[in-house]
């Protein structure tokens, strides 16, 4: 196919690492919507840390097809009328894929009230931010004066989560993984303390950034980081287990962790250890946006957003954010905001 839809396909799915041999660029016919259908033009595409794990399969959603157009959600203008909830005009989130034009299923699609920044709908008032928001705040419940950490916390969730932390009047502590990010979080983001997880010496650094114990562990990677905090877990502690990003490279996540400690240290502690999954929390998004929206408006949360420009950066963007290369939500620009008006 030569047509003017531009695409990235899954050419082959990996075993290990995520290169870019896994990858082609290919262009295709824009697509005819078929009933109940209507025909989306990209803007901008999230870049997740999920993509990966989608490619290994056993996880809660179809693995990713070898061949196919590469899958991802982002932001879409709609440029065909569905129903009276979708017209053309309308902006949407949705599973668009690599590509600059897709046909989606109306039923597929969630409407965007725009509040500000079109990227903010991908980063603090999208996806993460919400993960961030349901994940500390129903699994979590942090209280006053607790010790919070989170991990991958100069990332798109964590640094929600950790913002969120804050406002709920936590002592917030953050992991992430290099020098920069660690600072980053104490300056900018007004974390009490930060510290690296590639320190040799991360346990006693985390011990020494929490002298009252965890109360909240907010966790993003699982792997060692998980067993490194574990036994600093106060009784009746929670964790709140919202991914795994270290392990995604190793197999299906659901069948490769193992973590030392679970389950003795939880009976020991007396601890909660809980997952969470955005697609459960669906009713309250909008109750949610609004709050994330007032903090964001009165500059309590900052937005972290780290945009690559074009279709063709994505398979980089995403190689990049599994290695720790971003700061803040990553997405990937494939096409202008609509016009104003
Ligand atoms: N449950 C849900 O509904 C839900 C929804 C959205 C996201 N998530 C999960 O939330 C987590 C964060 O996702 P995100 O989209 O916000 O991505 P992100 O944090 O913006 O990016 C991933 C980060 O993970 C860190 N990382 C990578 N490998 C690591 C390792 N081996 N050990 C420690 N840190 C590592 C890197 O930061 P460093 O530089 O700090 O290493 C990287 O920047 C992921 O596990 C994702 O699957 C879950």
């Amino acid at each position: 196919m030569n047509g003017p839809n531009r695409q990235i396909l899954l050419d082959t799915r990996p075993k290990g690492r995520l290169t870019r041999r896994h990858f082609s660029v290919a262009s295709g016919d824009i697509p005819e919507p078929g009933p109940d259908e209507v025909l989306c033009r990209t803007i901008l595409l999230s870049v997740d840390p999920a993509n990966r794990a989608w490619m290994e399969g056993v996880s809660y959603r179809a693995q990713i097809a070898e061949g196919q157009v590469m899958a991802g959600y982002g932001v879409c203008e709609v440029l065909t009328d569905g129903n009276e909830r979708v017209a053309a005009g309308a902006l949407v989130l949705g599973e668009p894929g690599w590509q600059e034009y897709a046909a989606l299923p109306v039923r597929s699609l969630r409407r965007i009230e725009r509040r500000s920044a079109l990227t903010h709908h991908l980063s603090v008032l999208g996806p993460t931010g919400l993960t961030a928001y349901f994940g500390l705040l129903e699994v979590g419940r942090p209280q006053s004066g607790e010790t919070v950490v989170v991990s991958a916390a100069a990332g798109a969730t964590g640094s929600v989560a950790g913002q969120i932390a804050k406002i709920k009047g936590a002592r917030v502590v953050g992991i992430a993984g290099s020098d920069e990010k660690v600072q980053l979080l104490r300056q900018r983001l007004g974390f009490d303390a930060a510290v690296s997880h590639r320190s040799p010496t991360l346990e006693e650094d985390l011990r020494a950034a929490c002298p009252d114990g965890v109360d909240v562990y907010f966790d993003n990677v699982g792997g060692q980081v998980l067993e490194t905090i574990l036994p600093l877990m106060n009784v009746h502690g929670r964790v709140v287990c919202c991914g795994a990003v270290s392990q995604y490279e190793k197999g299906p996540v659901a069948q490769t962790t193992v973590t030392k400690g679970v389950p003795g240290l939880l009976i020991m502690q007396r601890l909660r250890m809980e997952g969470i999954l955005l697609l459960d929390f669906v009713k309250r998004f909008r109750v949610a946006e609004s709050e994330l929206a007032g903090w964001l408006q009165d500059g309590r949360l900052v937005a972290l957003e780290d945009v690559c420009d074009g279709l063709e950066t994505a398979p980089d963007a995403l190689i990049g954010l599994l290695r720790g290369d971003n700061v803040g939500k990553r997405m990937v620009r494939v096409g202008p905001d609509p016009e104003p008006g």
